[in-house]
């Protein structure tokens, strides 16, 4: 890694770090990635890209791996860096409030390689209030440094799995410090690589932002679910009607199976769980309506494959199903939360034939997470969870099938 060059280092190598470590270093910052992951630095280091699924990391990776990008799970490797970024998980507990282990032990990892003067920015989506609070106290507690003695700030990823290295480049990011100083100095080292960046007041409005748009999104789509299940019920082509009512103040979203992965359905909980701190119960009830609909939507669905199931002329227990697709987005290889995963469950719960299939996986993929396996071909009955279709081979040969509404 070449001396002279301005060196920042980003704690976490994911979904989300590597693509930020690789778009700061194409902009010609030197960048010490740290990982706990060994095996992942060492490809990383070789130019070899772990993500293959994330259009145009390969190339950066190829390029910058074991160069501009150095990876290392030792955070020492790290300690002439005088900018940290931390991009590690954030998952909820069984009863959905904020589970902090891994960042809790990243940050103290960082804390005691931190100097006077350094800059830490956080980017994992936080209830608002965590930068400033929970993240500054394990840091003054790790590196044995006070308050005003090392700089804070927050700026949340925006990325979409699959789609991060243009969105790094063209998205809005924005990044707020938890003081005038510590949010320009952010500002000036990530102008260096994010080119749309936008300046807010504070960490905590940072903060608010990123959860803000993952409520939206949930509530969007319980509304878009709900109003798919009263058309249906009433005989109405929501998609026809949807096409017509959307305009410049109208985005009705899409139904579907729920809605599943790391961010959507979990930012609303750290709303929710904070006001029941603060004993704030009302306040919070669209947003807990909404993700209540949306997990709900799983057992409409049961229910719908079960009316197709009737209409299949064997015995219940015998027609094959095939859920076409397990993954919680289409063309994404994650399953956290994945609705469709938990509607093949739910099918197999209810003794019906159930079996699964996604092109991003073979057959191996889907036995090993305790899942059966069949080609579409095979089934009486396919679910497309993506598009929300049935397709029924013996009865569309018969002409008897409307795709949409079996
Ligand atoms: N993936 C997305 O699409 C996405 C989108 C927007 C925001 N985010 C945010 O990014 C956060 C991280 O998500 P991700 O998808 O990158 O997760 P990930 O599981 O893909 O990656 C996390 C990485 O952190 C590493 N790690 C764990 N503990 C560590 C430690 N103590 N020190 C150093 N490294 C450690 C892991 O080895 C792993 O490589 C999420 O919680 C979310 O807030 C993710």
């Amino acid at each position: 890694m070449p001396e002279n060059k301005e060196k920042i280092a980003i704690v976490g190598l994911g979904n989300a770090g590597l693509p930020l470590a690789a778009v700061a270093a194409d902009s010609g910052l030197a960048v010490v990635g740290v990982d706990i992951n060994a095996e992942r630095c060492r490809l990383i280091n070789r130019g070899l890209n772990p993500i293959p699924e994330e259009a145009g990391l390969g190339e950066l990776i190829a390029q910058h791996g074991g160069k501009n990008l150095v990876a290392t799970p030792r955070f020492e490797d790290a300690k002439d860096c005088s900018t940290f970024i931390v991009i590690v998980p954030l998952f909820v507990d069984q009863s959905f409030n904020p589970d902090f282990t891994i960042m809790e032990s990243a940050v103290r990892s960082l804390g005691k390689i931190l100097k006077k003067g350094d800059l830490v920015v956080l980017e994992t989506t936080f209830p608002p209030g965590t930068t400033d609070g929970k993240v500054r106290a394990w840091l003054r507690e790790s590196s044995g440094l006070k308050d005003g003695e090392f700089f804070l700030a927050y700026s949340p990823e925006r990325i979409m799995t699959g789609y991060s290295i243009s969105r790094l480049r063209e998205f809005p990011k924005v990044i707020g410090g938890t003081d005038e100083e510590s949010g320009f100095r952010a500002y000036q080292v990530y102008k260096k690589f994010i080119a749309n960046l936008h300046l807010v007041s504070s960490a905590k409005v940072a903060e608010m932002i990123k959860v803000m748009e993952g409520c939206y999104r949930d509530v969007n789509i319980a509304l878009a679910n709900e109003l798919f299940k009263i058309c249906t019920d009433l005989g109405i082509d929501f998609f026809e009607a949807r096409d017509k009512a959307n305009h410049e103040f109208c985005h009705i979203h899409l139904p579907s199976t729920g809605v599943g992965g790391h961010c959507i359905p979990v930012y609303p909980w750290f709303l929710i769980k904070e006001m029941e701190k603060r004993e704030q119960f009302s306040f919070c009830q669209l947003l807990s309506a909404s993700r209540q609909v949306n997990d709900e939507m799983i057992e409409y669905w049961a229910e719908k494959i079960l009316r197709a199931c009737i209409k299949v002329d064997k015995p219940l227990a015998a027609v094959k199903i095939c859920i076409r697709g397990i993954t919680f987005r289409s063309g994404v290889k994650e399953f956290y939360h994945s609705r469709n995963l938990a509607l093949a469950k739910l099918l197999t719960e209810k003794g019906l034939d159930a079996y699964v299939f996604d092109p991003l996986l073979t057959k191996d993929d889907v036995e090993k997470k305790g899942f059966r396996y069949l080609e579409p071909e095979q089934a009486d009955l396919i679910f497309d969870p993506f598009h929300l279709t049935f397709e029924c081979p013996e009865r569309e040969a018969a002409g008897q099938v409307d795709r949409r509404q079996v």
